[in-house]
């Protein structure tokens, strides 16, 4: 079984009260989706609108394949207050900011009554899946709960059912123990003895690994073999997986070969001509760092005026928790900054940058495939498949990455390595990035491509179901 907040389908509601199914977005989503498609399991996930809780009441049991053309999921009808306090307040502006360095950006951690009252919501929300899994599992089932949303769910099912084997999956970074202390000290011990109550904690890399244990050290005196990796406490020992995940390049490749990527890359032509293109692909969200990258972008042409007229910028930067003052703000400063660059450089036949707000897939694999350079700067982010997925798509493109994503572990030797805060730095990554020679670029791409497609999905599930075994 698996368990997320978000599952593989979402539903909209059409005024007349229609409902319309499609695929839910977002990495997590599309790498499980791969695995559950050919796998025989059951998946649990909360309904995340109107549209989903309208679904869920025609689904007897919640169960969506009994009444949807849907493979097995049960989606959770949490009653819309407690899950957005459990999402938006605790999961997505508490512990993702925690876990990616972001506090004293728009938000200050301040944890008081109010919090509270969000924290007892995820507890509430947590345990609804804690309960589903164990009505839903067979007897000795394995049960992979993921993210960040459900750190406490592990430990409340083995309390109902301690014959399951459990394992926990953190899609994110973790927080060295230095940063985890901004959370009130019950709130990280039970976040951490939530996760310990697995058999099985799997990291993105080694680097969020040791912060884990680090902080299973500090915070609940826990004792840590770091040879093992295990964490022992409360009289169990958790094993703690390193689990990287990669692309599906064969998958990838055959949809950017289709026909609506096709005519996107005309497209994309006709507007760039033999300029060079500088590529970026994220979600408009504070870690993925995009207003430095556009100013090392505006620096970059200010210093260097010989590329003026021969270089464009296309940035997608697709709309992302959008019920969160912060993620709109954020989105209105992106564009602040796209104008201001555009005010300043382009000319009657020269755009510099072109950004696209606006949720288009195909297009941004198009962009993938004619990329001379792609940007991936996140102040932190778990993985961060953009830099995977471009050089499978790309013979050609050099890829400025950031140290600070998790797949800078794996991808740090072809790439051109930049400090996230470093604008100055990141803008001469640019330059150097456009002046890498034909044969190099070609050569790191091909060591990129192949990096990045190491662990596809279906492999990263397996060697987590494998470690689970041997727990
Ligand atoms: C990204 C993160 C995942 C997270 C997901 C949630 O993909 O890497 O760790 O689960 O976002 O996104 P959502 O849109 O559901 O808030």
């Amino acid at each position: 079984m698996i368990a997320s907040n978000r599952g593989p389908v979402s539903f909209s509601m059409s005024d007349d009260g229609t409902l319309t199914m499609r695929r839910g977005g977002g990495g997590l989503v599309s790498g499980l989706s791969e695995v559950a498609r050919d796998g025989d399991l059951l998946w649990v996930c909360a309904a995340l609108s109107d549209g989903d809780r309208g679904a869920v009441r025609l689904a007897p049991g919640g169960r969506l394949d009994r009444a949807f053309d849907a493979g097995p999921v049960r989606m959770l009808d949490i009653s819309p207050a407690v899950f957005h306090r459990a999402y938006n307040a605790v999961a997505n502006s508490t512990l993702w900011f925690v876990n990616h360095l972001l506090y004293n950006t728009p938000f200050t951690p301040q944890f008081g009554m109010r919090f509270r009252r969000e924290w007892e919501s995820y507890r509430e929300y947590n345990g609804a899946f804690a309960l589903a899994l164990a009505e839903e599992a067979g007897p000795g089932s394995r049960v992979m709960v993921q993210d960040y949303h459900l750190t406490l769910a592990p430990a409340m099912l083995r309390v109902e059912r301690p014959d399951l084997r459990i394992a926990h999956f953190s899609h994110t970074p973790w927080a060295p123990p230095e940063y985890f202390s901004l959370l009130p000290d019950d709130v990280a011990v039970e976040v951490l003895s939530g996760i310990l109550g697995s058999d099985h904690a799997g990291f993105l890399t080694t680097r969020w690994a040791e912060a884990f244990m680090d902080c299973c050290a500090v915070f609940l005196g826990a004792r840590v073999d770091r040879e093992s990796r295990t964490v022992s406490f409360g009289g169990r020992t958790v094993r703690i997986g390193v689990h990287p995940l990669g692309v599906n390049g064969e998958a990838l490749r055959a949809r950017a070969a289709e026909p609506d990527v096709e005519s996107h890359i005309a497209a994309i032509k006709d507007m760039v001509g033999d300029r060079k293109l500088i590529v970026r692909i994220d979600r408009t969200e504070l870690s993925k760092n995009i207003v430095r990258g556009l100013t090392a972008y505006r620096e970059f042409l200010a210093g260097h005026p010989e590329w003026h007229g021969k270089v464009v910028h296309l940035a997608f930067a697709y709309p992302s928790r959008h019920d969160l003052p912060e993620y709109r703000e954020y989105t209105a400063a992106v564009q602040r900054c796209a104008k201001e660059i555009d005010d300043e450089f382009a000319t009657e036949d020269w755009d510099p940058l072109i950004l696209n707000v606006h949720d288009d897939y195909p297009r941004s694999l198009a962009a993938y495939r004619l990329a001379d350079v792609l940007l991936v700067n996140p102040i932190r982010d778990g993985m961060n498949l953009v830099a995977k997925e471009g050089p499978i798509l790309s013979r050609r493109c050099a890829l400025v990455l950031s140290r600070e994503a998790g797949a800078a572990a794996e991808l740090g030797a072809d790439a051109l390595l930049v400090n996230p805060y470093d604008v100055s730095g990141t803008a001469a990554a640019l330059h150097e990035a456009l002046l890498l020679p034909e044969e190099d670029r070609a050569g790191r791409c091909a060591r990129l491509r192949e990096a990045a497609t190491a662990f596809p999905p279906r492999r990263w599930f397996d060697d987590q179901l494998a470690a689970l075994d041997r727990c």
